[in-house]
């Protein structure tokens, strides 16, 4: 199976050499979830385990059945209601959490802000209000384009405190994959800042939203946020279109009772990248989410009442949404919100964040403890970093070097890491340890949780034998499970749940070892994970292609030590066009192609290879072959040519990036 990753191929050798780290003993007796009997009586009765976790919500009113229709239409806790803002808000401010911090948040420039239950409570209230205020009701969409603010976190629960759908598109992305997805999405109205501060700099939040909104006719409002105080309007947009946020919120009531959603209404939709070149809108529902997200965050970070718990993730990807904000808040945590980045003003910044606050609980992704181990050990050597209680991975495999490195410089030996696989779709974690009862191993994220059931097919359909790799698939509907995708089912159905019946297909690779552990192999679709940033070879090539001077482009993830992919293009240029003079590409273009790319989907999609060619490597059905492409971007030998149309084609391309040498430019 080709994965587009050297991991497959290191696999044997590292379940050889795999240690095993069982718990340590002061961890294991104090974990929330101490008997490993939960794992078979979970599996035994599914529905009554979410049932005995379910009674941990607010319900306003019961529901009738844990789990009704037939999968992938199925309907959890059908005939319930509650709503997620009263779960993760209101209800805490009536009991002793309401003075506790909800959320600890750090501005770039090192400002803090700390907000209680109780003043997170008074600011959704008043935003509900100003949504109401701005005509839009329950079941319209609203779009929010915002950095790591508070407020951006006070958005989306004032969204589901009125029932209002929202979709939060990542600040990092550009005006028009905004547009894109606010257009699909049909948003009625669209929050945004004037600018988000990264780096020192100036993001340009506003400007793109407004650029964005004039090409999306269904966006009647735009609520703005004044981050970086300078004038809030945008002269691109009628001024009567755009209201200020301070403004609104300092007019706005803090009465506004939270609205009774039934179990299976929208909470939120948000893109993903799948295999074309259309981002997919992942709908997640009320209920099952919620709980889904709470019972995971509970038990995999072992959450404690006083823990200061800190998921790194952007509030733009699911792992904001599920990790940063839904789960903890529903659990009554405190949650660390960081606007900036990992290296300003110092590279230690994380470490200085860890000691100050106290994190007791620290997540963050694969990619990100790779460009810690670039920098070196002495940047968190010079913190304390003895609060830290756990830590844990998300967002690609983790390798065992990074693993080990964590484990060392971050956790000081002493803290279990929890490597959780899940995705946009699954809502809520998958396959994960438990820090307190399963021992883990470097490199695997272990088993699946309680009441979850996954495993690895062949392409018949039969479970592949222990250390065989195959498509990773999940067996049972669980809680927190995507819908739909919003306005195409049918694509729904085809893409996720048709390959094998009744079984959810994940689009990963896996290995399960002789343990029962699940050792994750990356995509076997033309998905992409760039940083932890999940992106599809197809939009790239899209946006490749509407250059003028490109005729053809195909797109692969290639290994990358510290991304874990990174994007190599290959490109054919037409004959006459900007740049490019009978298919020859100059340094020139290559840095106006990445451009391009940059200002069609957002900075992460750059290409960081382009490769010029006069022809791609096709089957003689004229299906381009990425495994090859692939091959000659890792540097490897090739692989099976005969399908190739013109086999020289390969050749010349190999030799080509021979000769520029990895990372070619
Ligand atoms: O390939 C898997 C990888 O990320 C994909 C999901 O991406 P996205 O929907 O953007 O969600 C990211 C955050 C959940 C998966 O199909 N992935 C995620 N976590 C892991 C992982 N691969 C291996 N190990 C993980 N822990």
């Amino acid at each position: 199976m080709a994965t587009g990753d050297s991991r497959e191929d290191r696999l044997d050798a590292l379940l050889e050499e795999t240690r095993v780290f069982a718990p340590p003993a002061a961890f294991a007796a104090a974990a929330n979830v101490r008997d490993p009997e939960v794992y078979e009586r979970a599996a035994a009765d599914p529905a009554a385990f979410w049932a005995e976790q379910a009674a941990g919500l607010r319900w306003m009113r019961p529901y009738t059945d844990v789990l009704a229709g037939a999968v992938p239409h199925v309907r959890w806790f059908a005939g319930g209601r509650l709503n997620v803002a009263d779960n993760c808000v209101d209800r805490h401010c009536e009991g002793p959490r309401r003075n506790k911090a909800a959320l600890l948040w750090v501005a770039e420039s090192g400002e803090t802000r700390t907000i209680t239950y109780q003043q997170l409570q008074r600011e959704v209230a008043r935003c509900a209000n100003v949504l109401r205020s701005l005509g839009v009701r329950r079941g319209d969409r609203v779009g929010i384009y915002m950095g790591m603010v508070p407020e951006a976190v006070v958005a989306m629960l004032a969204c589901a405190r009125i029932g209002a759908p929202h979709t939060v598109v990542f600040g990092g992305f550009s005006a028009e994959a905004l547009r894109e997805r606010l257009v699909d999405a049909q948003c009625k109205v669209l929050i945004t800042q004037d600018g988000a501060y990264r780096r020192g700099n100036v993001v340009a939040l506003l400007q793109n939203a407004a650029s964005a909104v004039r090409g999306a006719p269904p966006v009647e409002r735009v609520l703005v946020l004044r981050r970086i105080g300078a004038p809030a309007l945008a002269a691109e947009l009628p001024a009567g279109m755009q209201v200020d946020w301070q403004q609104a919120m300092a007019d706005a009531s803090t009465d506004c009772p939270c609205e009774p959603m039934d179990s299976e209404d929208v909470l939120y939709i948000l893109y993903t990248s799948g295999t074309t070149g259309k981002p997919k809108g992942i709908v997640h529902t009320t209920a099952g989410y919620l709980l889904g997200v709470a019972t995971t965050h509970r038990w995999i970070f072992d959450l404690k009442e006083d823990d200061v718990y800190w998921c790194t993730a952007d509030i733009g990807w699911v792992t904001g949404h599920s990790y940063v904000l839904y789960g903890p808040l529903c659990n009554g945590a405190t949650t660390v919100l960081y606007e900036g980045t990992p290296d300003y003003p110092g590279r230690d910044r994380h470490w200085r964040i860890v000691e100050e606050l106290g994190v007791n609980v620290y997540y963050t992704a694969p990619t990100t403890i790779r460009t810690f181990m670039r920098w070196g050990p002495q940047e968190p050597a010079h913190a304390d970093l003895s609060s830290l209680r756990l830590l844990g991975s998300v967002g690609e495999p983790i390798n065992p070097e990074a693993w080990m490195w964590y484990h060392e410089h971050i956790g000081g030996g002493r803290c279990p890491i929890v490597d959780t696989w899940w995705q946009t779709e699954t809502g809520m974690i998958m396959i994960t340890p438990l820090p307190g009862i399963v021992p883990t191993k470097p490199g695997s994220a272990t088993r699946p949780f309680p009441a979850v059931g996954a495993e690895v097919l062949d392409e018949r359909g039969l479970p592949v034998g222990p250390g065989a790799g195959g498509n990773l698939v999940l067996t049972q509907p669980w809680p927190a499970m995507a819908r739909t995708i919003f306005g195409d089912d049918e694509r729904f159905v085809r893409q996720y749940w048709s390959r094998y019946s009744g079984k959810y297909l994940t689009g990963d690779g896996a290995r399960v070892d002789a343990d029962g552990y699940f050792w994750l192999l990356g995509r076997v679709d033309d998905v992409m994970n760039v940083s932890g940033h999940r992106l599809s070879t197809y939009e790239i090539e899209s946006a490749l292609v509407d250059h003028a001077s490109v005729a053809e482009a195909a797109v692969i993830g290639r290994f990358d030590a510290v991304k874990g992919q990174a994007i190599a293009a290959f490109v054919t240029l037409k004959e006459t066009g900007s740049g490019g003079v009978g298919g020859a590409g100059t340094d020139g273009l290559k840095a106006d192609l990445k451009q391009h790319v940059g200002r069609k989907i957002g900075p992460i999609a750059r290409p960081d290879d382009i490769f010029f060619t006069a022809e791609l490597p096709k089957t003689r059905s004229g299906k381009i072959m990425r495994r090859l492409l692939r091959d000659i971007a890792e540097g490897r030998a090739l692989g099976d040519t005969t399908t190739l149309a013109d086999p020289a084609v390969v050749q010349s391309l190999k030799e080509q990036y021979e000769e520029a040498g990895e990372g070619a430019d």
